[in-house]
């Protein structure tokens, strides 16, 4: 049994992966300060568990605070998912995001040098790869990102692999995201998204909760089968599963970049007809013109997760909506 320090967990995925930490027996202190979360997450994550955890209120960008956290709770490894996540707003505050994300990180890892913790699971995104060059995207497509956001995943990616280099005793995982969606099976904890949702299915759910009246497609003239953005939805608890392969992988000092997905693509209109099957209700839409900045399609490469972690997606598109649409129809209006 060990103590992993999980920074951002009340957040939309720390909060499953602090399930999935506490159902494997670790225990975890989070360490969050809420700018984009509720302390109800946490406490569902216990219910959901039967097993408390520890909850520290403060900034990643204050390493007193996270080394005296770090020390005092004898933490032998770190989670690393507080940060700020929006493609758009990141190009509307760059600053903040350079702040939050990658001095938040630096200073996160000066307090974990400093304390002799030495093994970290880093939240990347397939942000970071940019515009495909070819695809499935493998983890050695180039990196090249298009906006502020996922600059700052690049950063702090090249930032955990300077440091290896610099001291092979640390154990690296750089876990590149697909698009998570879906929730605990319990309907307990879920996304709970502050303001208009930018991502795809958090607004389907709440179309179909009847918080919206209809959805926009964002273009149909996709180079795509149905001329719809095809992404690679992965179930959220797919991926709080791949933190824990991804910690058990580092039993031994290493360094490892790897996609989280599914390997394979789905349509908007296909996520669309998904959710309408797991709601039971129809979602009307419009078909609008393209969104800035998106790409008709891209999807993971999976072989290295498999290869290095043991580790696959196991959850359909199917479960994912079913699992979604409980914890919307169960919380309406989110942890309020
Ligand atoms: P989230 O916003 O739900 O969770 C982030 C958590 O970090 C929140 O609880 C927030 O309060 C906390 N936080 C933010 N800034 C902080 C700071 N300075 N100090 C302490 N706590 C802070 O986001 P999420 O969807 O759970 O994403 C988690 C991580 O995964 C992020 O780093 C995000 O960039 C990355 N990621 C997310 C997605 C996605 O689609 N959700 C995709 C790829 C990568
Ligand atoms: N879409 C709509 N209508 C909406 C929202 C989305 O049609 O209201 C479409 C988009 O055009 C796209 C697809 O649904 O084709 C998925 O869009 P999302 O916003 O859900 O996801 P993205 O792939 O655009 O972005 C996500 C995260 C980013 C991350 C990126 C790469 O939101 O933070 O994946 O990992 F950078």
């Amino acid at each position: 049994m060990t103590m992993i320090l999980v920074t951002g967990g009340a957040g939309y995925i720390g909060s499953h992966a602090c399930v999935a930490l506490l159902a494997a027996g670790e225990d975890v202190v989070v360490f969050d300060n809420f700018s984009n979360s509720s302390p109800i997450a946490l406490q569902r994550v216990q219910q959901i568990c039967g097993k408390s955890l520890i909850a520290v209120e403060g900034d990643i960008r204050d390493e007193r605070a996270i080394e005296q956290v770090l020390t005092q709770y004898n933490c032998t490894a770190v989670m690393h998912f507080a940060g700020l996540k929006s493609v758009q707003d990141s190009v509307a505050e760059p600053l903040e995001y350079y702040d939050q994300n990658v001095i938040g990180s630096h200073r996160l890892l000066r307090a974990m040098q400093r304390s002799g913790v030495k093994t970290m699971v880093f939240s990347s995104s397939a942000t970071v790869y940019g515009t495909p060059k070819f695809l499935p995207y493998t983890e050695d497509h180039p990196l090249n990102p298009v906006n502020p956001y996922g600059r700052t995943k690049l950063i702090i990616e090249d930032m955990l692999r300077d440091q290896y280099v610099s001291d092979p005793s640390w154990g690296i995982a750089i876990l590149r995201y697909f698009n998570p969606v879906g929730a605990h099976e319990s309907g307990l904890i879920g996304e709970d998204p502050r303001g208009v949702p930018n991502n795809l299915v958090p607004f389907v759910a709440q179309v179909a909760i009847g918080r919206r009246e209809r959805l926009n497609i964002w273009g149909a003239d996709y180079d795509t089968p149905d001329g719809t953005g095809v992404r690679d939805y992965i179930h959220v608890m797919d991926l709080a599963l791949g933190h824990l392969s991804a910690l058990k992988a580092l039993d031994s000092p290493k360094c490892f970049s790897v996609n989280l997905g599914t390997g394979t693509g789905s349509s908007v209109l296909e996520v669309v007809r998904a959710f309408e099957k797991a709601c039971g209700s129809t979602i009307p839409y419009d078909i609008k013109s393209r969104r800035p900045g998106d790409i008709d399609a891209y999807y993971a490469a999976t072989e290295t997760a498999s290869r290095l972690m043991g580790w696959t997606a196991a959850r359909s598109l199917e479960a994912m909506c079913a699992d979604h649409w409980r914890w919307q129809s169960n919380n309406p209006n989110g942890y309020c």
